[in-house]
């Protein structure tokens, strides 16, 4: 199912990329569908391991002040960030630097397994700092970062007291498989997630994931909508982009947006934001996007299913084990 055929998405004629289109999340909000994603921006975490053995440029090329100021410069509003990034104080500096005023922005953050093992907290602590380090008295939404077995559902619930707070506009997850999901109404928390962040691009579409969720009214954030940039030689991304005279990035992020799905793509390089930000003067057929929606095969799910078992753990004491992690969760 097409997100755009649960949520409506509202943009005028003077949408641009500072005053771009919206979803209106279940709690009213209106979220831009296009945001800059900040990961590995300035700072290649540490535990990014395999990042780090491949290079890693971006940890010294640009700071993620200068990264984010010219995200600011380009247009964009709504600025996706982590605890996990390492470098929310760098873009405090940028946000404030750059004299845009807070109603004007969307800032979303998440908090590290770390913090969620650590519990109620260590959590409400994080969030003081992150909000310090961006400088903000709140952040449109807060999400936990993946589901870490045995602890999220307690974190979740002390996301729902720090939005009563009015520290959270919105809650949300990412990572979340459906079986996560369920496991949150099985233990009674009252404000369900109103996002969920996972990875979606034309080579990891989980269709039946995405319409459980849509149909649950939760938006769904893609990340990685780019394939971090390791798809664009693809044949079929290729044809496309020659026929409608665009780069293989914005044909990725055209079938992101026309999906109805939150677009957050990362470049450190300048002339790629405004290049990414291109997508919405032009559409794909319906036969493009089945050829496109076509992409994603059944060693694809398999491989992001054993990511999930990997990652779920990960820098938590549990980490390298499968201690309590689901091992039957929908994958496509
Ligand atoms: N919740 C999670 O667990 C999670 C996981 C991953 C990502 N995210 C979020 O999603 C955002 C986007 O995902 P991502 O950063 O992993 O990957 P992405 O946006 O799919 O791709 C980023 C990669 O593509 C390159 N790139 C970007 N635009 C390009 C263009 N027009 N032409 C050629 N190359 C281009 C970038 O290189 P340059 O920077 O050198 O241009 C970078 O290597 C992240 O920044 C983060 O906010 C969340």
């Amino acid at each position: 199912m097409s997100m755009s055929m649960s949520m409506s998405m509202s943009s005028s004629s003077s949408s641009s990329l500072s005053n771009p289109p919206t979803l209106t999340l279940r709690n009213g909000l209106k979220h831009p569908v296009i945001g800059f994603g900040t990961y590995k921006v300035g700072v290649i975490p540490a535990s990014a391991s395999s990042a780090v053995a491949s290079g890693g440029p971006n940890a010294v090329e640009r700071t993620a002040e200068e990264c984010v100021s010219d995200a600011l410069d380009v247009g964009y509003r709504f600025i996706e960030c982590a605890q996990f990034y390492a470098n929310e104080s760098e873009v405090g500096k940028a946000i404030a630097k750059s004299g845009v005023e807070r109603t004007d922005l969307f800032i979303c953050s998440k908090v590290w397994t770390t913090t969620i093992e650590q519990g109620p907290q260590a959590i409400e602590e994080q969030l003081k700092k992150t909000l310090a380090d961006l400088g903000t008295d709140y952040v449109d939404l807060y999400l936990i970062h993946w589901p870490v077995p045995g602890k999220h559902v307690e974190a979740y619930k002390t996301l729902e007291k720090l939005a009563d707070q009015g520290k959270i506009k919105g809650i949300g997850v990412s990572n979340y498989a459906w079986e996560d999901y369920l496991e949150l109404k099985e233990n009674g928390v009252k404000n369900l997630p109103l996002v969920n962040q996972i990875e979606i691009n034309p080579f990891l579409y989980r269709k039946n994931t995405i319409a459980k969720f849509a149909d649950e009214g939760v938006v769904l954030q893609s990340y990685r909508s780019l394939r971090d940039g390791k798809a664009f030689d693809d044949p079929t991304i290729l044809k496309i982009a020659e026929s409608h005279g665009r780069s293989a990035a914005q044909i990725l992020g055209r079938w992101c947006v026309q999906k109805g799905f939150v677009y957050i793509p990362k470049s450190v390089k300048k002339e790629r934001m405004v290049e990414n930000s291109k997508v919405f003067d032009f559409e794909l057929t319906e036969a493009e996007m089945n050829e496109l929606d076509s992409l994603t095969t059944p060693d694809a799910i398999e491989t992001f299913v054993s990511l999930y078992r990997k990652c779920v753990n990960r820098d938590t004491s549990k980490d390298g084990t499968l201690d309590g992690v689901k091992m039957t969760i929908t994958g496509d």
